[in-house]
């Protein structure tokens, strides 16, 4: 979708459709171009009928021939004196659901204008609300044979907006594609996106962006680095695992390094302790955290953000066969210690240790940020409107916390304190995999917590009640949400 100006209602193109934003309890449209008194005259009849009262989300569509668009939509955006963000993010991925419907792809907007808000939050929500919602995962239907390609927008002129608006709209575009790159990631079959695809999707993005650098580890420099723990998990598939480095260094002076750490198991059928069905349907989502890792690093190119953030991502099926490591066997991780294993579905831990000891041992960060497809756990806690924190850390949660309310992609910290490392404890090993009864996603945290250095801030986002949908939810598409991508952006912007 590309976005442009029109300083005035004037100076707009031909288009599909023109939209109008407007409050309710107002008698008429109102927004940053003048709206003219034949444009007014057309909304007046659903106005004044009260078929349109101007609700956050309400969408009408009136007619007129003298309009270059011959179509006019008036939306809602709720009371003014209580327009948030969010509330325009909605709003405006209504109309985005609307014009697919009708297959509008051309629009001419006029951007809403409020007091109580600051212009950039205005141009956000509008940006984000189209953009996100604008997302469709055709790439399994035949389309020869049923519907045809979902119609999306291509195009949409902004009226009353400025340069500047248009160069955040742009910013705005490119973090979409950031989020698009990750959906289109998860939502893709496991049988074609696996450790090897996303070595070889890594290895793309270097090629294709200057600032980006790809380091991939196969099998044998894997058993090199004595990752022991990613190698037993991946021992069960037909798929060699892959250890991937991508780095961006968007400020090549600086020593800042922020490294985002996502799980990457293409594939979790739970190993010998083999998930039920209705458990394992889902399960091509597990590397929605190296999806999410790979999608900031996008973002961060094409939108050219001045810092340095590298993507870790050690990728594996965790599959069943007869060579598949065993419950109540010990496994050595690349930092030495050994591991008891209680459950192979449990194995998200196991990948993510050898990979935060990797990276506190060779990478020099700053702080370490993970996000993983970790516990069910979760969503048990949570649900789908929350991803779970937990830190070592309290500047680094403080801060991821400011982002994801500025984004919408909110976070709820959970505890570490040191008494539920008790329910890790093995009798026959330095630590087992799984905890007790209680507190599934708290003791999955404090397992990582073990591989990090104590000296290095470090923050885990469990996302497996977010980053997959069973349902869509506003601008989250059924399925792959992206989650973290925008999240990462905005505290890479703040920090
Ligand atoms: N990949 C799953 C977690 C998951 C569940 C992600 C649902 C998305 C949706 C993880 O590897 C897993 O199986 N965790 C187990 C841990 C248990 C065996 C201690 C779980 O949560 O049941
Ligand atoms: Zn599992
Ligand atoms: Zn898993």
């Amino acid at each position: 979708m590309e976005f442009g100006i029109a300083s005035n209602l004037e100076k707009r193109k031909k288009a599909d459709l023109l939209v109008l934003p407007y409050w309710k309890g107002k008698n008429k449209p109102e927004g940053a171009a003048t709206i003219s008194k034949a444009m007014e005259k057309c909304s007046s009849g659903p106005i004044q009928a009260n078929d349109f009262t101007g609700k956050e989300s309400e969408i009408i569509i009136v007619y007129d021939e003298t309009f270059p668009e011959k179509r006019v939509a008036l939306l809602g955006l709720g009371e003014k004196e209580k327009v948030t963000t969010e509330k325009l993010r909605r709003a405006y991925c209504s109309l985005t659901k609307t014009c697919r419907q009708k297959k509008i792809q051309d629009i001419n907007l006029v951007l809403p204008t409020v007091a109580s808000m600051d212009h950039k939050g205005i141009i956000r929500g509008v940006c984000e609300g189209l953009l996100l919602a604008n997302y469709a995962f055709d790439q399994l239907k035949n389309h020869s044979l049923k519907d045809s390609p979902t119609v999306l927008l291509t195009k949409v002129t902004l009226i009353g907006a400025s340069q500047h608006d248009l160069d955040q709209a742009k910013k705005y575009a490119g973090i979409a594609e950031g989020v698009y790159f990750t959906r289109d990631l998860v939502n893709g079959n496991a049988d074609e996106v696996t450790p090897q695809h996303l070595a070889a999707v890594a290895r793309g993005l270097a090629k294709t962006f200057p600032n980006i650098k790809a380091t991939i580890f196969d099998k044998k420099r894997i058993e090199k680095e004595k990752m022991g723990l990613l190698l037993a998990v991946a021992r069960g598939s037909a798929h060699d695992p892959a250890f991937i480095v991508l780095e961006y260094k968007g400020d090549p002076m600086s020593k800042e390094h922020t490294v985002i750490v996502g799980k990457g198991v293409t594939y979790d059928t739970g190993g010998l302790n083999l998930k039920p069905t209705g458990s394992m349907e889902t399960m091509k989502c597990d590397m929605g955290g190296a999806a999410t890792a790979f999608g900031v690093i996008l973002a961060a190119s094409t939108t050219g953000l001045p810092v340095n953030v590298t993507a870790v991502v050690p990728a594996t099926e965790n599959a069943m066969s007869a060579l598949s490591y065993k419950p109540g066997d010990v496994y050595k991780s690349l930092v030495g210690k050994t591991v008891e294993i209680g459950n192979t579905d449990a194995e998200g831990r196991l990948i993510l240790a050898d990979a935060l000891a990797y990276t506190c041992k060779h990478l020099k960060p700053t702080r370490i940020i993970d996000f993983a497809t970790l516990t069910g756990a979760i969503d048990h806690a949570l649900g789908a409107e929350t991803t779970g924190l937990m830190s070592n850390d309290d500047a680094l949660a403080e801060e991821l916390l400011k982002a994801g309310n500025e984004t919408y992609e909110r976070l709820c910290r959970l505890p570490l304190y040191e008494e539920y490392r008790d329910q890790l404890k093995s009798e026959i090993a330095d630590i087992r995999n799984i905890g007790g009864k209680g507190a599934g996603s708290i003791t999955a945290a404090k397992f990582l917590e073990e591989f990090v250095d104590k000296k290095v801030p470090w923050a885990h986002c469990d996302i497996a009640s977010t980053a997959f949908l069973a349902e869509a939810r506003r601008y989250h598409p059924k399925h792959a949400t992206g989650i973290g991508v925008r999240l990462m952006m905005q505290f890479l912007e703040q920090i």
